[in-house]
């Protein structure tokens, strides 16, 4: 059985252009439950452990520095099958073969500045739950 939980985090270019509220918006449009949240920067350090399984392909250096470059917000969802209903609504890493009415679709610039993660499985959501929360963050 698929988990209830999945981690996201709007990304600092979806940040800039001040699209946190409409991006919850359709985040709790689609039936998600935030149960923890936090407005917060990763350091380069902090963004190469999260996105380490990426370490060894060409734009590692430029995610990192992306991931690193501005606030971002954190936030553990709650739904049912949650890590697949909430690849579906954030839609394909690019956003130019993203579906029509997805988050990438409407707010993203580019393949590598695409406004939302969504984690990919529930063992990596649990990974990245653990790496930004503590327990009592989690309600
Ligand atoms: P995410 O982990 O951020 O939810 O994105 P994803 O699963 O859709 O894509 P993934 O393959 O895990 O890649 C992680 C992030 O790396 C950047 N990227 N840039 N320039 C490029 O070709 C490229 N490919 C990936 C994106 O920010 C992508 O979300
Ligand atoms: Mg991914």
């Amino acid at each position: 059985m698929s988990g209830t939980r999945t981690f996201t985090m709007i990304k600092p270019d979806a940040v800039k252009a001040g699209h946190i509220g409409a991006i919850l918006e359709r985040i709790n449009a689609a039936g998600f439950r935030i149960a923890a949240m936090k407005y917060t920067q990763l350091s380069k350090r902090d963004a190469e452990l999260f996105y380490a399984v990426h370490a060894e392909r060409p734009f590692y250096g430029e995610l990192v520095e992306f991931m690193s470059s501005g606030p971002i917000v954190a936030a553990i969802l709650e739904k049912d099958n949650a890590v697949e209903d909430f690849r579906i609504l954030i839609g394909s890493t690019n956003p130019a073969e993203a579906a029509e009415g997805t988050i990438r679709k409407a707010f993203a610039k580019s393949i590598g500045e695409n406004a939302i993660h969504g984690s990919d499985s529930d063992e990596n959501a649990a990974i990245e739950c653990a790496f930004h929360f503590s327990g009592r963050e989690i309600f």
